[in-house]
């Protein structure tokens, strides 16, 4: 049994969605998961943590805002060959995935596991819950 982390921000519930549903498949596969906002990050934690995913919205074709700072506090913390993959919830360009994959490949050197993944915005939870379904099985195979 693995502990998952997930270090994600919604503004308008399109992310929180993709989360809901990453929760629910991948603790289907008897993992512990821990879903936390960039105020609830503990740097402890994420480094207690077997397998680290990181998720956001693309705003002004920018990663959104609060992610930021988040980013850099997690260059402090050791995740040098830790299992990982990205997420993103985007309208149409998507920028996001790219910004938090190329920081947890390139600064953090993280192992990851899955190809990053950007969900189309969707109010349908049963939408977003099938557009994860095979990233989320990638993460159980590589756990
Ligand atoms: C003001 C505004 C700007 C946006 N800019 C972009 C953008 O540049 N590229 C894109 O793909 N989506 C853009 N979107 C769409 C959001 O990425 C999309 O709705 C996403 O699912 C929001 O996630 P959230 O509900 O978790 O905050 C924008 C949405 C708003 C409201």
């Amino acid at each position: 049994m693995a502990n998952i982390m997930i270090v994600y921000d919604s503004l308008r519930g399109n992310t929180q969605r993709v989360v809901n549903a990453l929760e629910e498949l991948l603790a289907a596969g008897g993992h512990t998961v821990k879903a936390v906002k960039p105020k609830a990050v503990d740097t402890a934690e994420v480094e207690a943590a077997d397998c680290l995913l990181i998720g956001g919205p693309t705003y002004h074709k920018s990663l959104i805002k609060t992610l930021e700072p988040v980013l850099f506090q997690l260059e402090k913390v050791d995740l040098k060959g830790k299992k990982g993959a990205a997420f993103a919830s985007f309208g149409w360009s998507g920028e996001s995935l790219g910004i938090i994959e190329d920081t947890m490949k390139n600064l953090y050197e993280m192992d990851l596991v899955a190809p990053g993944i950007k969900v189309k915005q969707t109010p349908v939870a049963a939408k977003a819950k099938k557009a994860v379904e095979p990233f989320a099985a990638k993460i159980l195979e590589a756990l």
